[in-house]
């Protein structure tokens, strides 16, 4: 038995007014159609079938991380004419091995189907069965109803805009996704129609086919409505946002992680905590994450794609992208700490402070006020409020170089490229734009005139 999948992302998503197309619209910083290609990889689906159409080209270029670039077989549905005609379109390109092959459909807006959920349908499909993933839903307005006989075998179903009033008081709803056999699947959808409501060919009409030929129809209803809401407009994308943060969350608590309040953290991404971390309100945490133990993150900061090492104390409205920070540093509160920035442990970056593309020493502290970009710092140096290193020359970036153990007094300016040897000392407000060796002190400004006498400025 194999099993290929085929997805369907070819609808422009006209309730989510947008100019995008609606499956890139994403959940936990995830475009919702990336969810549903995970999701199908790693039911190890031997070929992932992806129909495209409207914003076929943005969609492509969505996916052009390495991962998936044997998975992905992309279909073009030129006019979207249905979700049957949709699947219509990838047929051509299935791989024909055995009789007992498999086929899942998914849509590409219906993002949250979890992998066990998924496998256990299939497993219900066995070999020649039709599963259907259904849902009693408390509010099934706009979704496919499904009918069943009176013995409880589904029979059809049927899409709200072509039900009887009756059909509308069912609550259990289509949620899209199904398994079929791939010879009855292909056989089916060469028989259906579009005289509907709507004038779309429609997969769900293969389940009449299905039940008129005898085929067993095997309904899966599962209870977590979420996991199979699909995104028509922005607020069931919000709807379904806030559900997956609480169930990241979830998780989080779980292991151990303190949220101050979980309905105030948001991770778009993925997010590993040692232990005993304390994450405070209105933090973000953006791509990939790492927390050492004892990681303390105050109320909000954003985190983006770093790692933060044991007993590390990250203070309230700190912004940190790209970094890599030791063990025991403390920054913010108010940091910015921007991509390439290296602080080892024991550092200390202070409010107002801003680094990029920087490796601060171990020990070294710049606790107000500074900027530090295309630096090299060593161990132990001191860096004074309103410290700027000049790294641009307004067509150029020049490295600064700066030793052990050196001082650079408040306000002043170190203009790039520029060399601190060890144990240099820099007058505070000094202008240096010329090494400075080892253990010099260096005085960088105009010497101080005091004149006597001096008579203020008198108003006209
Ligand atoms: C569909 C189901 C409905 C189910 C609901 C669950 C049909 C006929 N109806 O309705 O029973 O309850 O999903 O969310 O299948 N697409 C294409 N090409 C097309 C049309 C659609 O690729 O020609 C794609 C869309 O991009 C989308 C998916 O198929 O990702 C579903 O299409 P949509 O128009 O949203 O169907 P619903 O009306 O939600
Ligand atoms: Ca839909």
């Amino acid at each position: 038995m194999t099993l290929e999948a085929i997805i369907l992302a070819a609808g422009k998503g006209i309730r989510m007014n947008s100019n995008k197309p609606k499956v890139l619209h994403s959940i936990g910083g995830i475009p919702m159609l990336e969810h549903v290609v995970d999701a199908a990889m790693l039911l190890e689906a031997t070929k992932v079938h992806l129909v495209v159409g409207y914003g076929a080209g943005q969609i492509k270029a969505a996916f052009s991380a390495e991962k998936y670039k044997d998975e992905i077989f992309w279909v073009t549905q030129e006019e979207q004419l249905g979700t049957g005609h949709a699947v219509r379109q990838a047929l051509p390109n299935l791989e024909y091995n055995g009789s007992d092959d498999l086929i899942i459909v998914l849509y590409g807006d219906v993002p949250l189907a979890k992998s066990t959920t998924l496998r256990e349908l299939v497993r219900l499909a066995g070999n020649s069965k039709l599963s259907v993933l259904s849902l009693v839903a408390e509010n099934p307005t706009g979704l496919g109803r499904i009918l069943r006989n009176q013995a409880g075998n589904i029979e059809a179903i049927v899409e709200e805009k072509d039900a009887t009033e009756a059909q509308r008081q069912i609550k259990e709803i289509n949620s899209g996704i199904m398994v079929a056999p791939k010879s009855k699947l292909i056989n089916w959808l060469g028989k259906i129609g579009n005289s509907n409501q709507q004038g779309e060919y429609y997969l769900t009409d293969i389940v009449a086919l299905a039940a008129i030929d005898g085929t067993e129809i095997t309904g899966l209803a599962i209870n977590d409505g979420m996991e199979v809401l699909g995104v028509n407009d922005k607020e069931q994308l919000a709807a379904l946002e806030r559900h997956y943060q609480m169930t990241k969350t979830t998780e989080l608590l779980q292991s151990g992680v303190t949220l101050r309040d979980p309905n105030r953290v948001d991770v778009r991404g993925s997010l590993s905590c040692g232990k005993d971390v304390e994450i405070d309100v209105n933090t973000i945490f953006e791509g990939e994450v790492v927390l050492g133990d004892k990681v303390v993150i105050g109320a909000n900061s954003t985190i983006k794609d770093s790692s933060i090492g044991t007993g590390t104390k990250i203070l309230t409205g700190t912004s940190i992208d790209g970094a890599t920070i030791g063990s025991n540093a403390s920054v913010g509160p108010m940091a910015r700490i921007r991509p390439g920035t290296v602080l080892k442990d024991e550092t200390k970056i202070g409010n107002f402070v801003e680094t990029k593309n920087a490796i601060i020493g171990a020990g070294s502290k710049a606790s107000h006020l500074a900027y530090i970009g295309d630096a090299e710092l060593g161990e132990s140096v001191n860096i004074g409020a309103g410290v700027i290193v000049c790294n641009y020359d307004g067509v150029n970036k020049h490295r600064t170089i700066i030793g052990n153990n050196v001082f650079v007094g408040s306000n002043s300016v170190l203009v790039a490229p520029v060399t601190l040897s060890d144990n240099a000392f820099i007058a505070a407000g000094s202008s240096i734009n010329g090494d400075v060796p080892a253990d010099n002190l260096a005085v960088g400004r105009a010497k101080q005139r005091n004149i006597p006498g001096w008579k203020r400025p008198i108003k006209k």
